[in-house]
């Protein structure tokens, strides 16, 4: 995909764009020294470890290790892929990407998707005009409660009788129309509309835009409820009912409550609940809570009593395992059986209600609860090893911390197993496999850099040091990872003239050594400003040395084993001087 749009183009972008004003945007900034900070949008925290350096137009995050150019904010923020993220900051600028001849889908594709946001807005607008225009309709809906305060907020509509009235409505845009998922096929190959008889919930992505309908039957024949299909601007699995009116209701909040219904999002907000949304008929998926945890700091799952609610609980606990990391809270309300959130709230009230989130189930609390319920007696010693065993594999699913060790220790006064057992037991199990995790280069060192490690970071933060760097070819032979890449660096920002860090990482982008390379621009080098060319050339030097070193323990090696040519023994006796000289 990044190769349809062209690299010069990017380039030019990331100079044009100002990440201080794209994140300030979304984040908003304080300034402090050389760089502006703010609490990190990507984990949760009390006092900001993200940071944002103009001048190198290129963000970190102390904390969480996330940082890249603006292209990455916009990807990591906004969740977007590349592309979209780049088509997004051309907006900005007002310029328009000059996609390399072979990419005309990819710009029909996005033509494509501005279609079907503005027939899917005008499809909501004749719903909107038609629930005025039919009576029993709207009669339903007061009837269930709802005020036309709420009816209008969630631009509730209605889809008449009939096999053809969108069809009609819109009548230039039938294909279009067929790609939202608005109609669907006879067996003669004609279309006709989806929603028939129906009440109309239009469903809004995070900025507004209309992506997909639920339509409920006004009786309860079945289907009750029709959702639009899975169409390229409407993903079930990433989207949230509600999530843009709680957005606009509320400028943060503390916690959101995730609920089943469509009618429940709706009572609820009609009630002041408005930090409320609901999955589209689906399970609720990772991509669900991560989108939800960019908002606040707990999520308040809400479900039925019954044997299903329950289910359904222990599926979203499944789901929301990896990903809760300290600082992020869990807590489950199960209501009493025959009642939804849209029939409580309307008997209790917001108070009601409200006691019900303040009473919720902690996640540790339903976590043991479900678990001891799938185990015999726990006085006996089967019992207690049936929970370890449990247990230990779930836990271990979540990220390395405090609330980890705290459901250890939990574990550990229920199965009266020393906690230390325990931790050793989870840390035996390997980590889940990721792709080249052997090979894969880390700075394993937290305080203190490797020769290469430094390079790299001292190259970065002052990008004009590959000018008049001299010959670098000794760092092909070197083994070490870092110098391999310390080397391209050079050659990269030579050959692009890449100035800031933000350009430079944009070479790097989607590689193991992105994040790398973001933290050592990052790293505190304490090296003063008018020391670090003296720095630099001193590891180079250093660096020369471990090569001419390795270059010497080779040859004995072989040695050792055979005996040298000529040529070899000449090398060596070149080398031995070179180290003993330091003249290198
Ligand atoms: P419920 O059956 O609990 O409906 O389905 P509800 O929200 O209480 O609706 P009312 O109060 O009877 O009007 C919960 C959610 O499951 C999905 C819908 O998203 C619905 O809001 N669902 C349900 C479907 O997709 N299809 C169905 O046939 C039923
Ligand atoms: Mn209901």
């Amino acid at each position: 995909m990044a190769g349809m749009i062209p690299r010069s183009f990017v380039n030019d972008l990331l100079a044009r764009t100002d990440i201080i004003d794209l994140i300030d945007a979304r984040v908003p900034l304080r300034k402090n020294g050389a760089n502006f900070v703010a609490c990190c949008p990507f984990h949760s925290e009390k006092s900001p470890s993200f940071s944002v350096n103009p001048k190198q137009q290129f963000f970190y995050c102390f904390g969480c290790g996330k940082g890249g150019n603006a292209i990455t904010f916009l990807i990591e923020f906004e969740r977007l892929n590349f592309p979209e993220a780049v088509e997004q900051l051309a907006n900005i600028q007002g310029l328009n990407i000059p996609y390399e001849n072979n990419s005309r889908p990819r710009a029909d594709a996005k033509e494509d998707h501005q279609t079907l946001y503005q027939l899917l807005k005008d499809a909501a607008k004749y719903y909107i005009n038609q629930l005025q225009h039919h009576p029993q309709a709207l009669a339903y809906l007061h009837q269930r409660g709802l005020d036309d305060k709420v009816i209008s907020r969630y631009q509730i509509g209605f889809a008449p009788k009939g096999w053809d009235n969108l069809l009609k409505h819109c009548h230039q845009h039938t294909a279009a129309l067929a790609k939202a998922g608005m109609t669907t096929k006879k067996d003669n190959g004609n279309d006709y509309d989806r929603f028939r008889e129906r009440i109309m919930f239009p469903i809004r992505d995070r900025q507004g835009r209309m992506i997909g309908f639920g339509g409920r039957a006004l009786d309860d024949n079945p289907p009750k409820y029709l959702n639009s299909p899975e169409t390229s601007i409407f993903h079930k699995g990433n989207e949230l009912f509600g999530l843009y009116e709680a957005l606009q209701a509320n400028r943060s909040f503390e916690y959101v409550v995730v609920v089943e219904g469509y009618m429940d999002v709706i009572a609820l907000a009609q009630y002041g609940i408005t930090e409320c949304v609901a999955t589209l008929g689906t399970a609720t998926s990772q991509q669900h809570l991560q989108k939800l945890y960019r908002h606040c700091d707990t999520i308040v799952f809400c479900y039925d009593g019954d044997a299903a609610g329950k289910k359904a609980a222990w599926r979203a606990l499944g789901s929301l395992l990896p990903i809760l990391e300290d600082g992020r809270k869990a807590k489950f309300i199960f209501l009493p059986e025959k009642e939804d959130p849209d029939s409580i709230v309307r008997k209790l009230g917001k108070e009601g209600f409200q006691q019900h989130i303040h009473d919720a189930v902690p996640f540790s609390e339903f976590f043991f609860q479900e678990l001891k319920a799938q185990c015999s007696d726990l006085h006996s010693m089967d019992g207690r090893s049936q929970l370890a065993n449990l247990a230990l594999p779930l836990i271990n699913k979540l990220p390395k911390g405090i609330f980890q060790q705290m459901l250890l220790d939990k574990l550990s006064a229920f199965t009266r197993l020393d906690p230390q057992t325990l931790t050793h037991l989870t840390q035996q199990k390997p980590p889940p496999p990721s792709p080249s995790a052997s090979s894969k280069p880390v700075i394993t060192s937290k305080t203190r850099l490797t020769p290469g490690q430094i390079a790299i970071a001292l190259l970065l933060q002052n990008p004009t040091l590959a000018v008049d760097i001299g010959n670098l070819d000794f760092l092909s032979q070197m083994k070490d990872p870092f110098c391999k890449i310390f080397h391209q660096l050079v050659d990269r920002i030579q050959e692009h003239d890449a100035i800031t860090i933000g350009t430079i990482l944009e070479l790097w982008r989607e590689s193991e050594w992105e994040p790398i390379l973001a933290e050592l621009a990052a790293w505190h080098t304490l090296v003063p400003k008018d020391g670090i060319i003296d720095e630099f050339n001193g590891i180079l030097l250093k660096l020369r040395g471990q090569n001419i070193e390795s270059q010497i323990r080779m040859l004995l090696d072989k040695a050792a084993i055979e005996p040298l040519t000529e040529e070899e023994k000449q090398q060596l006796q070149q080398l031995i001087t070179m180290k003993k000289t330091k003249v290198i």
